[in-house]
């Protein structure tokens, strides 16, 4: 009987398959089906800050002012999905009652005073962690990477400080030195930190000349920077390394684990291929694991992290030069 079991944000799960926040997690019937299929903790899609505004104002126009912020929220869920913040931290509760697996939250706020006090009511609905979405796109020229880190770091310190539950991060990879950004999240208590989410770019229609969100699920290729991050971090963040975008197939997820990762999160793959995926893929690295002898994640998790690498400066500048220089790649 092979060991599948690890953790995420620190707390005990079964298997490393996560369910990232998404829409699907809106739905009681998609929530048993992952369940049913094995996986091991379950994110719900984000509540968002422009959710609770809506909720203060009850305007409806004031969603406008904030499409640049969170373009899936307005794109793929309009207006029809905003269901309010009660709805939101009632579903939290009930979602924990009737699913037996880890339930994390997800909350994107703006303001410091939002982050900590739905942190708080978030805590109260009995969920087992929380992860704080940092996905924002910075748009003033006179803001310094550094202020926009900061800013980011006191979120973490505070909500911290008034909440219990494990607290991780998602990250996306936009941040000047990552390396540096992730050990002051680090320092600063983080449970995990996600790698990474995936932002949305805005296209334009040259037809209608206006600005077109074109939208499309991730693809195995799409995974190769969370893997240099999750190899290059793990040997040194002392919390939990979640690898995520573009885990699609079991191999995806086998060379996050190889890189360090203590679990990852899916979503694309759960839109394309259902629920029953997570079996698919618990069968693909246990049949893998089979092949290799290994009994557990621990027998080979971080082989192929930078500090266990015959040459470890392959993920690194050598490689690249290697690659650009020899003739025989071409
Ligand atoms: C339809 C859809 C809805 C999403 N909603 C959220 C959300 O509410 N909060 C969040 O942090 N990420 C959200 N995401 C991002 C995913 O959680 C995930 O980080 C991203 O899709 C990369 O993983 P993947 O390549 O497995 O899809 C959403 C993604 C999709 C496709």
């Amino acid at each position: 009987m092979l060991n599948l079991e690890t953790t995420y944000m620190g707390i005990p799960i079964k298997n490393p398959i996560v369910a990232g926040a998404s829409a699907l997690s809106s739905d009681m019937k998609n929530l048993k089906r992952m369940e049913f299929s094995g996986v091991g903790a379950i994110v719900v899609k984000s509540l968002f800050e422009e959710e609770i505004e809506l909720t203060r104002f009850k305007f409806e126009e004031e969603m406008e002012a904030f499409d640049h912020i969170h373009a899936e929220m307005t794109s793929v869920h309009p207006h029809i999905d905003y269901k309010g913040t009660k709805e939101h931290l009632y579903w939290l509760q009930k979602a924990k009652k009737k699913v037996h697996v880890p339930i994390i939250a997800s909350l994107n706020a703006h303001n410091l005073e939002t982050w900590v006090e739905y942190a708080q009511a978030i805590e109260k609905t009995g969920v087992d962690g929380l992860e704080l979405n940092f996905y924002e796109l910075p748009q003033n020229p006179d803001t310094t990477a550094e202020a926009i880190e900061q800013e980011k770091i006191e979120v973490l310190q505070k909500v911290k400080a008034a909440v219990n539950i494990p607290i991780s991060v998602k990250l996306s990879p936009y941040y000047t030195n990552m390396a540096n950004f992730v050990k002051r999240l680090d320092d600063a208590g983080a449970d995990a930190v996600i790698l990474f989410n995936r932002l949305f770019q805005p296209e334009i229609d040259i037809h209608e000349e206006e600005e077109n969100i074109s939208f499309d699920f991730s693809q195995s290729s799409d995974s190769l920077l969370s893997l240099r991050w999750t190899a290059l971090l793990s040997p040194v963040f002392k919390g939990d390394i979640i690898s995520s975008k573009g885990i699609i197939e079991g191999e995806d997820m086998i060379k996050m684990l190889l890189a360090g990762a203590q679990s990852v999160q899916v979503v694309s793959t759960l839109y394309k291929n259902g629920m029953q995926q997570i079996e698919v893929l618990t069968k693909e690295l246990e049949e893998w694991m089979k092949a290799k002898g290994y009994q557990s994640l621990e027998d080979f998790r971080g082989n192929m992290a930078k500090d266990h690498m015959k040459d470890p400066w392959a993920y690194e500048r050598s490689q690249y030069i290697k690659m650009l220089l020899s003739k025989e790649n071409l």
